[in-house]
């Protein structure tokens, strides 16, 4: 036995050892941990149980039968996050680069199919130079099955994806078919051709980073939704993304200690400017109304226009959507669409109840909008919002303008609470454009255009620039106090926990592409 038990910690002690030393402090000098140091940052102290660390590869191609290739270069287990059960893998860079082979991708497998038995989510962080280029067709096919268990998960377990160094190819397209993506900034990049294959096939030259960096992908690609410092900073903000989110479609998040629900936010009655022109961060309002202040921002670099996130009112997950005045007047354009849409069919995906704050004057206009297919990405936010069933409550703080104002969560898209402010103005379109084309003959025949033109603007602001018409006829619930909406919206919430909503049933939609 003593022997037998010798062989055993011997054996482990080999597969500890990764890809050797050197490769090891290779890792630590580039800034990034092991694929085992990441295990326990990520997991609650002690919980991480590691499985399959014995699997081997079978390939014998350019040599693979002389090396050995420790865990087949993932580590994969399951522990507890915040005492919750969650699956995760971590890819091995320092085992053949962290490539996936026909071995490797069985042992992700293995994980993504417990967490779908079990209900529990599963978190990727992938470093790893894609399909392993010397098992050919069976490194392929491991990609191939990953990406099929991505597809059939999707919407039933959450499934969030961390780029931990360069990830190419397959590396990318599992984590871009899961919920969330975070990147490390300087040492991951995403991409599906590196620079090298760039240049030689068009020419073009562009860095590692200008091509595939962490802001890059958060800031202009949109393909990342987070990005951290360093790796221990990204596992910790993963955690903190799971404590929004329930284990499984089936469940609701978890419901943590609430802040005073019956405090008065007498700044949020000054924070409307005047000028409706003017504009003002969306984020203050947000902040002030979410319990605690706590806003944990989705995608904040990328189309800031529009603004996602999480947060929790009276300790209940709750999704943010909401125009942000600061940029490009809150307009809607087809980055802020996408955002928008992803971001609510996640939520309504995981139960979480969704909350949209309105102040948008319209969908952008302009020939490049509308020559890159504004008309369907736009309609995906009307398809994501009308097909949500979560409780949906929307606060219309300024300007909701015609499509815009249908788009971002009106009654007639199934809003189950809409609340204005006094400072709203709901309307086909803003006054100036209104009066023009309403009172065009009356203005031109004038004898002070300039004069009646004003007047004309004042009578429409006055009459229609108002909450007031769409509260008339019910599209608007109540006009509340902004100070007040901590409580109006508090309630809203718990009356509509209860929320039931039966669709006709079918395969799927077709949403807009
Ligand atoms: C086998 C690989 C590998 C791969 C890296 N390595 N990628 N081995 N298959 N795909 C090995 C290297 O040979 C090296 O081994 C070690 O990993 C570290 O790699 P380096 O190149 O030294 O590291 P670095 O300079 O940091 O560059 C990382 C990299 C580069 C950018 C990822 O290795 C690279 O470009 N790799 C190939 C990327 C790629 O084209 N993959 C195939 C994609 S196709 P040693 O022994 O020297 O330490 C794909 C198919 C699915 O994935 C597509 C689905 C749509």
């Amino acid at each position: 036995m003593s022997e037998k038990l010798e062989l055993l910690r011997q054996k482990r002690e080999k597969i500890e050892m990764a890809g050797g030393q050197k490769r090891i402090d290779k890792q630590h000098q580039s800034g990034k941990l092991t694929a085992r140091e990441r295990m326990n940052v990520f997991f609650d102290e002690g919980t991480f149980v590691e499985l399959d660390a014995f699997v081997k590869h079978r390939c014998t191609n350019f040599g693979m039968d002389k090396v050995d290739a420790p865990a087949e270069g993932v580590i994969t287990g399951y522990g507890k996050v915040d005492g919750r059960l969650v699956y995760a893998f971590a890819q091995d860079f320092t085992v053949v680069g962290g490539s996936l082979g026909e071995m490797h991708a069985k042992k992700m497998a293995k994980i993504m199919d417990l967490a779908m038995k079990m209900g529990a989510p599963v978190v990727g962080l992938n470093d790893s130079g894609g399909a392993r280029i010397q098992e050919a067709v069976d490194a392929l096919a491991g990609y191939g099955e990953i990406f099929y268990k991505n597809t059939i998960a999707s919407g039933v377990i959450p499934q969030i994806s961390a780029i931990m160094g360069p990830c190419a190819g397959g590396a990318v397209y599992s984590p871009a078919l899961t919920d969330f993506i975070f990147m490390v900034d300087k040492t991951s990049q995403m991409f599906i051709t590196g620079p090298q294959v760039i240049k030689t096939v068009t020419g073009e030259e562009v860095s590692a980073e200008e091509l595939g960096g962490a802001m890059t992908h958060n800031s202009v690609s949109g393909v990342a939704h987070f990005i951290s410092s360093n790796d221990e900073a990204c596992l910790l903000e993963i955690r903190k993304l799971l404590s929004y989110l329930p284990s499984n479609n089936m469940e609701m998040a978890p419901v943590f200690e609430a802040d005073d629900i019956n405090r008065v936010s007498d700044e949020l009655n000054d924070i409307v400017p005047a000028d409706s022109n003017k504009p003002y961060d969306m984020k203050k309002i947000i902040t002030s109304i979410v319990d605690f202040g706590d806003f944990f921002e989705v995608q904040p670099y990328f189309a800031k226009n529009i603004v996602t996130g999480f947060a929790r009112i009276n300790g209940q997950s709750v999704g943010i959507i909401g125009n942000q005045p600061m940029v490009m007047a809150g307009c809607l354009d087809i980055n802020a669409s996408d955002k928008a849409s992803r971001f609510i069919r996640t939520c309504d995906c995981f139960n979480v109840p969704i909350l949209s704050f309105v102040d948008v004057p319209g969908f952008l206009p302009g020939a490049s909008q509308e020559l890159g297919g504004i008309i369907r990405h736009g309609a995906k936010m009307l398809y994501a919002y009308s097909e949500a069933t979560v409780p949906k409550v929307t606060i219309i703080t300024r300007k909701a303008y015609g499509g815009s104002y249908l788009a971002m969560c009106s009654k007639d898209l199934g809003a189950d609470m809409v609340f204005a402010w006094p400072t709203a103005e709901i309307a086909v379109m803003g006054p100036q454009g209104a009066a023009n084309i309403i009172f065009k003959d009356e203005i031109k025949n004038s004898e002070d255009p300039a004069a009646t033109r004003a007047e004309k603007i004042k009578e429409y602001t006055d009459e229609f620039a108002t909450p007031y018409k769409a509260a008339e006829r019910g599209f608007v619930d109540d006009v509340i106090e902004p100070a007040h909406s901590v409580i109006r919206l508090a309630e809203a919430f718990d009356m509509l926990l209860s929320k039931r909503e039966q669709r006709p049933s079918k395969k799927h939609g077709n949403v807009p592409l």
